[in-house]
C-alpha cells in the first residue's frame, strides 16, 4: 500500500542521543548502537524500530539482556516491548558490506583487496546499518567509534568533529566522531579504507577555523583540486548571499566510483560519485567542470538548506531539493554567465522534466502518496521544485527573498520542515501572503500559458490576454489555475523597447514588468503605445509553463535579433525553430524556416554576440522537446527533420563562412579554463556539426586532425563524437586509440560507452550489443550502466526506437538483471520506457509488449515494480 501525506503522525518516539561503535571488516561488520529514547508517557505505543536484513546478535534494555518474548523483529520492524522514555537499548548486529550490491547502507566501492568501504543512507539506507526510527524528524546527537585493521583501512572518517583516535590490539585502531548538531540518520555517514586526500585551512565570515578536505584513491587525488577550488568558492559565496557560514571544524569531501547518485551531504562528510569531483583537462569536458563546481556547490548548500534545516517528512523532499538547485543555479550564474546558465537549465527542465510531467509518471512537486520513495528523486522534485522557488524569489525580489531566506533559518533552524512553513517564512518576512503558490507544490503537469495580443491603433492601446490550462494528470482529472508571473517586455518594430503603462497600475515607466496571471484568464491593457508591438514574453523563463503565442516568423526573428535579455533572444530562436519544424514540408522552406535561417546568419556573420551564445543559439531544441509537442511520436521522422532543419541553417550560413569561423576558433590564445576558451570550444563543435551536414568529406577530415591535436578532451570528444556518426573508418582508429589512452580511467572511458551509445538510428543497437561484450563493461557500476543503457535509451530516441522493438526487449532484459544488483540503478533507468503511449502504433505496441513482459517476471524490486506499473498506468 502507498504511503499518504495525509497520514503524516508525529513520531512516538524520538531518539536524543546515539552511540555508534562499528567494527569494520569487508565481508562482515558489527555495528552496536546505543540509542537514548525519549517517548511521550501518554501514547501507549510499543517502541518500533526500522532495521533491514540485520543479523541480531544481542538485545539489551537498560542494560538488561532481552529475552526472545520482551522484543520481536520481523518485517523490517523491531518491536520492543518495555521501553520508557529514558530508556537505553543496546543492540549488536552484523551487516554484509562486500555482498551489497544495491549501494545502499554500507558497501565496498571498488576491488576486495584495494578498495574502501562506505555509506549511503539517503532516504532509508541507515536501516541497512542498525536499529532506528528511520524518518527525517528523528533528530538525534551522534557519537560515533569506528574500529578497525590499520594496514587495510587507515583512513577512518565519521560525520562531525574529531573526538580522538588510537591504537588496539592485533594491529586494529580507532577513531571517534561527535557531531554536536542533532540530525536524522539519513545524514549519517562513514568511510573506511586507504585513501589520499589533499588540504586546506579555511576561515569562515565569522571567524571558525575549518579544515577542508577531499579524499580520494591514491591514483586520482591529483584531479580533486579544482573541487576543493569550488569547494571555497561556493563557501564564501553562501557567507556572503545568505550570511551562512560552515559549522564544523573540518568538512570531509570523498570521491567514489561506485554511487547510484551524483552525490550525498552527509553532514560533514559529503560523499561524491567520482564523475561530479574529479576533473582535469585532460579527461574532463568544459560542461563536466561546470557540473563539479555545481554539485560541489549544491552539497555544500545542503549544510543549510536540509541538514541544518531538515525535511519534517520525504514528502517535503523539494524543500531541501528544490531550494538547494536554485542555490547552486544563483551561484553558478554568478560564477559563469547568468543567461548560459539559465539557458543549460530551462533547456534541462524541458528535456527531462516537462516529459515527466506530460506521461504516466507526472506527480507534484510534493507528491501525495509513493511506495518507494526512491523514485521521487525526480526532475519534478529538483528541477521543478527549483522553478517554484525562483518564482517566489522573483516575487519578493533579491533583499525580499534574503529577508524571507534569514527568517526561514531563524525560525526552523534544528528542526525538520514543510513546505508551508518556508511559504510562511518567506510570506511573513515580507508581509505577502504566499500561500497562493501552495497550489504550485501540489498540482502536477505543466501549465499551458496561451497569450494574444491585440493592438488598437484608434485609442493606443494593447491588450494582452493570458489564459492558463494545465491537462489532466493521473489521478489528478480536475486543475487549478495557478498564479504564474509573466516578465514582459514589449518591442517596436526597429526592435526598441517600450515604456509600460499598465492600466489601473501605479507603477508607471520602465520597460520590463512582471504581471501575475492567477485566473483562468485574464487582460492586461497597456496604454500610450504608439504602433503594434512586439511581446517578449515570460523573459529569464519566468514560470515553469509552456508559452503558446502565435507570433508571426517575422516577429520571433525581431526578437532572436534585437532582444537584449540573453535568454530571451535564445528563446526566440528556440520558438522559431519549432515553427519552422511545424511549418516544413519536404524542399520547400517554409517562411519560419527562412526566418530563422536568415536571422542566425546575420547573427553569425555579425560578429558581436559571445561564442558560447551563438553556439546556443545555433542549437535547435532537441529531439525530445519536439516529440513532447507531438501527439503521435515517430522518433526517426523527428531525427531527419530535425537534421533537415539543421542542414537548412548550414547551406544558408554556406560552407566557406562556416569553415573560415572553424579555423579562426582552432587558434586560441587563452588558458584552457577561462570562459572565452570554453565558449570557442562550444561554437567549434558546432560549427563543425553544420559543416558535417554540408561537406561531410572535408568535415571528417577536420575532425580526425582535431581529435589528434585536441589539448583537451572538449575538442577530443567534440571531435570523436562526429567522426562515430559519420566515418566509419575514421572513426574505429580514433576510438581504438581512445579506448588504449583511457583504458585506466573509468570517467573518460564512459564517454567512450556513450558517444557510440548516441550514434542515431538503426546502427544505435549493434553498437550497444557490441559494447556490452567489452571487457571493461559491467553492470554493476552504475556508472558505467548508464553510460552505455542510460545513454542509449534515454538520450538516443532514433537508436531506441527501432519499429522491430529490438530496443525495448534489450533494455527490458538489462533491466531484469540489473535489478537484481541495484533496483535503485534499474528503476532510474526503467523511466526511458515513460512516454511509450503517445508512439506511433507500431513501436507502441512493441514497447507494451516488452513492458508487460518485464512486468509479469518474478521477484521483481519494489523500486522496478513501481515504475514498471505506473508507466503501463496499471
Ligand atoms: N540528497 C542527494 C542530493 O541531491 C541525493 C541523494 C539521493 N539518494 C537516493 N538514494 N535517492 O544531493
Ligand atoms: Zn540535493
Amino acid at each position: 500500500a502507498p504511503i499518504r501525506l495525509r497520514d503524516y503522525r508525529r513520531p512516538d518516539w524520538s531518539v536524543e542521543a546515539i552511540e555508534l561503535e562499528i567494527d569494520l571488516g569487508i565481508d562482515s561488520t558489527e555495528v552496536t548502537s546505543r540509542i537514548t529514547l525519549h517517548g511521550d508517557p501518554a501514547k501507549a505505543e510499543p517502541l518500533r524500530l526500522d532495521g533491514e536484513e540485520l543479523e541480531l546478535l544481542t538485545i539489551s534494555l537498560d542494560g538488561r539482556a532481552l529475552n526472545a518474548e520482551d522484543y520481536r523483529y520481523e518485517k523490517g520492524v523491531l518491536e520492543v516491548s518495555d521501553a520508557h522514555g529514558g530508556s537505553v537499548l543496546e543492540t549488536r548486529v552484523r551487516v554484509q558490506p562486500a555482498a551489497n550490491t544495491t549501494l545502499e547502507g554500507l558497501y565496498l566501492s571498488g576491488s576486495r583487496e584495494h578498495g574502501f568501504l562506505l555509506t549511503q543512507c539517503e532516504a532509508e539506507g541507515f536501516r541497512h546499518i542498525t536499529f532506528f526510527p528511520d524518518r527525517p524528524d528523528v533528530l538525534a546527537r551522534f557519537t560515533v567509534t569506528l574500529r578497525a585493521d590499520r594496514e587495510r583501512f587507515p583512513v577512518l572518517l565519521a560525520g562531525g568533529n574529531p573526538a580522538g583516535s588510537g591504537t588496539l590490539a592485533d594491529g586494529r585502531h580507532w577513531a571517534k566522531f561527535v557531531d554536536p548538531h542533532p540530525k536524522p540518520c539519513y545524514l549519517f555517514a562513514l568511510v573506511a579504507g586507504r585513501l589520499e586526500n589533499i588540504q586546506r585551512d579555511y576561515l569562515t565570515a565569522d571567524g571558525r577555523e575549518v579544515k577542508l578536505v577531499i579524499w580520494s584513491e591514491a591514483n586520482v587525488i591529483d584531479r580533486c583540486h579544482y573541487a576543493l577550488d569550488a569547494l571555497e568558492r561556493c563557501m564564501r559565496w553562501d557567507e556572503h548571499k545568505y550570511g551562512r557560514n560552515y559549522d564544523l571544524d573540518v568538512f570531509h569531501v570523498v570521491a567514489t566510483h561506485d554511487f547510484n547518485m551524483g552525490a550525498m551531504e552527509n553532514k560533514g562528510l559529503n560523499i561524491f560519485n567520482a564523475k561530479y569531483l574529479l576533473a582535469d583537462p585532460d579527461s574532463s569536458t568544459d560542461e563536466e567542470y561546470r557540473a563539479v563546481e555545481a554539485v560541489v556547490a549544491h552539497e555544500y548548500f545542503h549544510n543549510w538548506t536540509g541538514n541544518r534545516v531538515t525535511c519534517r517528512d520525504w514528502f517535503q523532499l523539494s524543500l531541501k531539493e528544490g531550494l538547494t538547485v536554485f542555490r547552486e543555479q544563483q551561484f553558478s550564474a554568478d560564477m559563469n554567465s547568468l543567461p548560459l546558465k539559465r539557458i543549460e537549465d530551462v533547456a534541462l527542465l524541458r528535456r527531462t522534466q516537462f516529459p515527466e510531467d506530460a506521461g504516466p509518471l507526472a506527480h507534484p512537486v510534493r507528491p501525495a502518496e509513493y511506495r518507494e520513495i526512491n523514485n521521487f528523486y525526480t526532475a519534478t522534485v529538483y528541477e521543478k521544485g527549483s522553478e517554484l522557488v525562483r518564482m517566489i524569489a522573483g516575487r519578493l525580489g533579491q533583499e525580499g527573498f534574503r529577508r524571507g531566506m534569514d527568517l526561514y533559518f531563524e525560525r526552523h533552524d534544528g528542526q525538520a520542515a514543510t513546505i508551508e512553513h518556508f511559504l510562511s517564512a518567506l510570506g511573513d518576512a515580507n508581509r505577502i501572503d504566499l500561500t497562493p503558490y501552495l497550489a504550485w507544490y501540489a498540482q502536477a503537469g505543466t501549465p499551458r500559458l496561451h497569450a494574444k495580443g491585440e493592438y488598437d491603433s484608434a485609442r493606443r492601446e494593447y491588450t494582452l490576454t493570458l489564459s492558463q490550462q494545465t491537462r489532466p494528470t493521473p489521478g489528478q482529472p480536475e486543475k487549478t489555475p495557478l498564479p504564474i508571473p509573466v516578465k514582459l517586455s514589449l518591442f517596436d518594430r526597429s526592435g526598441t523597447m517600450l515604456p509600460l503603462h499598465l492600466q489601473g497600475d501605479a507603477q508607471v515607466d520602465g520597460t520590463e514588468r512582471v504581471i501575475v496571471l492567477d485566473k483562468p484568464s485574464q487582460r492586461f491593457v497597456f496604454k500610450h503605445v504608439s504602433a503594434p508591438p512586439v511581446p517578449s514574453l515570460l523573459r529569464g523563463f519566468s514560470a515553469p509553463v509552456v508559452l503558446e503565442c502565435d507570433y508571426s516568423p517575422e516577429e520571433l526573428a525581431l526578437l532572436l535579433t534585437h532582444d537584449a535579455d540573453g535568454f530571451n533572444r535564445w528563446e526566440a530562436g528556440q520558438q522559431l525553430a519549432m515553427l519552422a519544424f511545424d511549418t516544413s514540408h519536404d524542399g520547400n522552406d517554409s517562411a519560419a524556416c527562412k526566418a530563422w535561417c536568415d536571422a542566425l546568419a546575420a547573427l553569425f556573420t555579425l560578429q558581436t554576440i559571445d561564442d558560447a551564445l551563438l553556439a546556443d543559439l545555433l542549437t535547435p531544441p532537441g529531439e525530445i522537446e519536439f516529440a513532447d509537442r507531438q501527439s503521435e511520436v515517430d522518433p526517426a521522422k523527428i531525427h531527419a527533420q530535425r537534421q533537415s532543419l539543421q542542414h537548412r541553417l548550414a547551406e544558408r550560413i554556406g560552407v566557406s563562412d562556416l569553415l573560415a569561423r572553424y579555423r579562426l576558433l582552432s587558434t586560441d590564445s587563452h588558458a584552457q579554463l577561462e570562459a572565452a576558451s570554453q565558449a570557442k570550444r562550444r561554437l567549434k563543435r558546432r560549427v563543425l556539426e553544420l559543416l558535417v551536414l554540408l561537406d561531410a568529406d572535408q568535415a571528417h577530415e577536420l575532425a580526425a586532425k582535431q581529435y589528434d591535436s585536441a589539448s583537451g578532451m572538449t575538442d577530443r570528444l567534440a571531435a570523436l563524437s562526429v567522426l562515430v556518426r559519420t566515418n566509419a573508418t575514421q572513426a574505429s582508429a580514433a576510438l581504438a586509440h581512445f579506448r588504449e589512452r583511457y583504458a585506466d580511467n573509468p570517467l573518460a572511458l564512459d564517454k567512450w560507452f556513450t558517444v557510440q551509445a548516441q550514434v542515431p538510428g538503426d546502427a544505435a543497437l549493434a553498437i550497444v550489443q557490441r559494447l556490452e561484450n567489452d571487457p571493461a563493461f559491467t553492470l554493476k557500476n552504475p556508472n558505467r550502466a548508464r553510460s552505455l543503457f542510460g545513454a542509449f535509451a534515454s538520450t538516443n530516441p532514433s537508436g531506441f526506437h527501432r519499429t522491430d522493438g529490438a530496443g525495448y526487449a534489450l533494455i527490458a532484459e538489462r533491466l531484469a538483471q540489473l535489478d537484481a544488483l541495484n533496483p535503485q540503478i534499474a528503476a532510474r533507468l526503467a523511466t526511458a520506457f515513460n512516454g511509450w503511449q503517445r508512439l506511433e502504433p507500431v513501436r507502441r505496441s512493441a514497447a507494451r509488449l516488452a513492458l508487460e513482459g518485464l512486468a509479469q517476471r518474478e521477484g521483481l524490486s519494489p523500486n522496478l515494480s513501481e515504475i514498471v506499473s505506473n508507466v503501463l498506468q496499471r
